[in-house]
């Protein structure tokens, strides 16, 4: 028995996707007409000795239901269940509260996987390494740009056995550029019993540091560093980290290996990452054959996902990668390349709308133009320098905005209930 876990964090996290985080939970924002989340379901369904899957967050109750009976009615063979943080403990922390329950029905291996990564997630690629392997933990790794790495986990590893050697999370110089995807297989009996000597661990130094991840996320890492201050000694003793507390002792170990994916993979961190996720996730399903992609046409440029209640003017064109969401309509004459149109969102005529996200019931006029500017897809960043400033490349509308007739909006990121009528460029509009 195989079971898996999908770490969703919670409402303080995902601050770096705002806008688009104000309104809906960051692992239920759709990417490629689906949820971040359901394709990670999507990946685990393929893996045939999984039955039961857990969301583990601190979200409240009430955020994955409506999720949880969709995919329960789409994913037959599996049972979803959420479990629920009192506080956030940590990527392992969380593991380890619910241990009870993932370890019942007695499971030999546990996949974790972050939430907001976007990957192909060949898991039945690691549990195959797991097995050749008889290993304690397989990792996923993918090699990113020399300057890249330093942002993400970093494995150094030995490139005939696949062993991992060293694992340093986010190391302050280049180790390695093979970093960690964000996914792991551990057998039960390993990671448990590691999770709770790096409790002990904690609880026996007597002056506790609790360290976190450099990011370029100043604010959330903010946020967190508050939090500690208020919380008590033993609450915090909870909060364990998978990448700090625990895979750099498993290298140790003898049978920590990595398998390396060729394959596509991107971090969903920021509002305007959730345009290359769509990219690559709709390319997959154009690869595989998806029925539910748009048919190409002399206006359809492949691949596009078009909600079967939006409305799309067959003078329009659209793609390649791009999603129309329910109830979106696009008039006659526009262009959409690059794009997510979120639900009840309105494209007047001849309007454009290039790298871009069109935020839940916004509207661009005729003839205006919405654009971000493109990147390379081998990059690991959604930020440009444009005039000697630091703006996103994807330009974002929250919810509810609208842009006037012939209005144009370049590498903006605009908050909820804005109006735009005058031109902007590389701007918060807040
Ligand atoms: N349930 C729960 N509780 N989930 C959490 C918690 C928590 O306290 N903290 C983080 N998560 C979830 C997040 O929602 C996300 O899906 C995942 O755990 C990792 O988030 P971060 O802790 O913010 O780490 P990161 O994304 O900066 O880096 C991690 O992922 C990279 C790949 O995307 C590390 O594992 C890196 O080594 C890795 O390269
Ligand atoms: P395609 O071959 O049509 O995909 O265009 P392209 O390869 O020239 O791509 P480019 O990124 O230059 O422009 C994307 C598409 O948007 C082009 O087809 C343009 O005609 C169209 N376009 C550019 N600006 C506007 C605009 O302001 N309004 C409208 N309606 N369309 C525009």
């Amino acid at each position: 028995v195989t079971k898996a876990v999908i770490l969703v964090g919670g409402a303080s996290r995902g601050t770096r996707f705002r806008p688009l985080s104000l309104d809906v939970p960051k692992p239920l924002f759709d990417v490629a007409g689906h949820p971040i989340i359901w394709h990670c379901l999507t990946a685990i369904e393929k893996v045939p000795s999984i039955h039961e899957v857990y969301l583990i967050g601190y979200y409240d109750e009430s955020v994955f239901r409506d999720f949880i009976k969709d995919a329960a009615h789409h994913f037959p063979n599996l049972s979803i269940k959420y479990l629920r943080e009192y506080q956030a403990l940590g990527t392992a922390g969380g593991l380890y509260h619910f241990r009870d329950a993932i370890l019942k029905g007695r499971p030999e291996r546990l996949f974790v996987l972050n939430s907001d990564v976007c990957c192909s997630f060949p898991l039945n690629e690691m549990l195959k390494l797991f097995n050749e392997k008889d290993a304690e933990a397989v990792i996923l790794g993918t090699r990113v740009s020399e300057d890249a790495a330093t942002n993400f986990g970093c494995i150094v590893s030995d490139n005939h056995t696949r062993r991992v050697l060293h694992y340093v999370e986010k190391p302050e110089s280049k180790i390695s550029n093979l970093i960690n995807c964000g996914v792991y297989l551990f057998a039960t009996e390993a990671i448990f019993p590691s999770i709770k000597s790096a409790i002990k661990r904690r609880a026996d130094r007597p002056n506790r540091l609790v360290s976190y991840p450099s990011s370029d996320n100043l604010e959330s890492s903010f946020i967190e560093y508050q939090n500690d201050d208020d919380d008590d000694e033993g609450r915090q003793n909870e909060v364990i980290r998978l990448e700090q507390d625990i895979l750099s002792d498993m290298a140790d170990n003898k049978q920590f290996f990595v398998y390396e994916t060729k394959d596509f993979w991107r971090q969903i961190k920021t509002a305007g990452s959730a345009v290359p996720a769509n990219a690559l996730y709709l390319q997959k399903a154009w690869q595989s054959g998806s029925k539910e992609l748009a048919q190409p046409s002399a206006n359809i440029i492949p691949p596009v996902f078009i909600d079967p209640t939006a409305h799309v003017d067959p003078t329009a064109k659209l793609g390649p990668n791009v999603s129309i969401g329910a109830r979106a309509t696009v008039g006659a004459g526009a262009r959409v390349k690059e794009s997510i149109v979120l639900e009840d969102s309105e494209i007047k005529h001849d309007a454009c709308v290039l790298y871009s996200i069109i935020g839940w019931n916004s509207r661009v006029g005729a003839w205006a133009r919405v654009e971000g500017t493109p990147q390379p897809v081998t990059s690991h960043t959604t930020s440009i320098v444009k005039n000697g400033v630091k703006v996103q490349a994807v330009t974002i509308l929250g919810k509810e905005c609208a842009v006037g007739d012939e209005i144009r909006v370049q590498n903006c990121v605009c908050l909820p209930f804005k109006e735009l009528k005058r031109d902007v460029a590389n701007e918060v509009i807040m």
